[in-house]
């Protein structure tokens, strides 16, 4: 199969979780103080936060919801448009894609903390593929597992995630160019 449609089939099927996963911090924005960290701000015995103030209640909620709006902009495209060989998205699949992803994004979170590593330091491949990891395993309660878009998007995500970041450095949205 050619290589640059089963890239575009992958990236379809994702697209939830991508705005999930990026979605979150505009609702942290958004609600200002008025944030509630899912931990509660609660520590284990090793003296460290559950998960830290970077996992809020208002961020999973927000990227849930960005999730299925997305899905749901896309199943009305498939109904409008003859996009063959493109899983049908819905606003199911969209609502566990994003679910999933945000779901994977709290487990990486549990255990960089218990790492050591402090809330926003980055901790390669983790931060980049958790939501990838999180948005597959919720998704095969409704379509079946897909080998080639999971190894696909695992090394594709990395990449945009670093060009993204890249071009916002240059444009001086960001502080690091990472
Ligand atoms: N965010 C949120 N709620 C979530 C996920 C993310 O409010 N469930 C917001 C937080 O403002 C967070 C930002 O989105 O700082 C970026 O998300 P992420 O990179 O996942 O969090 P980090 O701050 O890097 O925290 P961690 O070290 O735990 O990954
Ligand atoms: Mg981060």
């Amino acid at each position: 199969m050619d290589i640059v449609n089963l890239i575009l089939q992958a990236l379809w099927f994702i697209l939830p979780a991508y705005f999930a996963n990026s979605s979150p911090v505009i609702g942290y924005k958004l609600f200002g103080k008025y944030n509630y960290p899912i931990d509660f701000g609660k520590k284990l015995k090793d003296g460290k936060r559950i998960l830290g103030d970077g996992k809020t209640w208002n961020g999973l909620a927000f990227g849930v919801v960005v999730a299925i709006l997305v899905g749901w902009l896309q199943s009305l495209a498939q109904a409008t448009y003859n996009l063959s060989g493109f899983l049908p998205m819905s606003f199911q699949l969209a609502f566990l894609l994003g679910f999933g992803a945000l779901f994977g994004d709290l487990i990486k979170s549990f255990f960089k903390r218990r790492r050591g590593f402090e809330r926003g330091k980055s901790w390669f491949p983790f931060d980049q593929i958790d939501f990838i990891l999180g948005a597959f395993l919720f998704s095969l309660i409704l379509v079946p597992f897909n080998w080639k878009y999971l190894i696909i998007l695992l090394i594709i995500t990395p990449a945009i995630h670093w060009a993204t970041n890249f071009i916002g450095f240059k444009l001086k949205f960001k502080k690091e160019p990472y």
